[in-house]
């Protein structure tokens, strides 16, 4: 089935943690990286965050450059790209700012199993998808949000939901940022968190395409090679 290009950008310490271990939300790019994240953000066609990111950073995922928004809306868009979370249980606080701040569309990604008063509750702030049982199923999700008009989705985190969608071979490009500073700690997040590949057959392979040095540190982007691609 169709599914929209996928573009997962994450900004990590040296060391490969992308918050503290206490899921602190913590600078690791500079000025430059930010514009270039907010042009990522405006070529979009929506953002996605993981209920952990709403709950940890409480992220409003808006696009920032007043110039990026006037262009979005002389191509015919939106201000802003629509916002989604996937959060099975339906746990999006009513007053996070995803849902409050900027004007545009907003989904929220469920499964059956969430709670129908959380569910009533945000379908009127938001439209509601359900897919899956237990855990939002984002391969039919991603089918959905293709059905919807999303053709170019960004996903800016966490760790465990960008792991998923590594998982499900569902990522298309990886730009990662990599800043100059020391996070450490076991337990601080990284880009691909969850239960990870256990077989080098099963890793995500990946071939690098660009390499810019960018504030104090580098960014990298990768395009991800999908089994059955030629010549993988
Ligand atoms: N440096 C960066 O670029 C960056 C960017 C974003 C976030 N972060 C950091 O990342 C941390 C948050 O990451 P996180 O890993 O805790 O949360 P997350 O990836 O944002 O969200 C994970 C949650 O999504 C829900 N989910 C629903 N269906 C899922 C599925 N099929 N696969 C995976 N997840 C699914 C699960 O909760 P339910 O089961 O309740 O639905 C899961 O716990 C914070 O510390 C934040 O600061 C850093």
């Amino acid at each position: 089935m169709p599914r929209p290009y996928v573009v997962v950008n994450v900004a990590m310490s040296s060391d490969g943690k992308i918050s503290t271990r206490e899921r602190r939300q913590v600078k690791i790019s500079g000025k430059e990286d930010f514009a270039r994240v907010d042009r990522l953000k405006a070529g979009s066609d929506a953002v996605m965050v993981g209920i952990g990111t709403v709950l940890a950073d409480d992220p409003s995922l808006t696009v920032k450059s007043p110039d990026l928004i006037a262009e979005r809306i002389a191509r015919g868009q939106a201000e802003h790209p629509v916002r989604i979370i996937v959060d099975s249980g339906a746990r999006t606080p009513l007053q996070a700012s995803i849902l409050r701040k900027g004007k545009g569309e907003r989904v929220i990604a469920c499964t059956e199993g969430a709670d129908p008063d959380r569910v009533k509750a945000l379908s009127e702030v938001a439209k509601l998808i359900v897919a899956g049982r237990e855990r939002v199923d984002l391969d039919a999700l991603l089918t959905e949000l293709h059905v919807i008009g999303i053709r170019r989705l960004m996903v800016e985190g966490g760790g465990t939901l960008i792991g998923a969608l590594f998982s499900a071979d569902l990522v298309d490009e990886f730009s990662c940022y990599v800043g100059d500073m020391i996070i450490g700690g076991s337990e601080a997040p990284t880009p691909a968190d969850g239960p990870g590949f256990v077989s080098e057959q099963e890793f995500t392979r990946l071939s690098l395409f660009s390499i810019e040095r960018m504030d104090g540190g580098v960014l990298l982007r990768w395009m991800v090679e999908h089994p059955g691609d030629p010549g993988t």
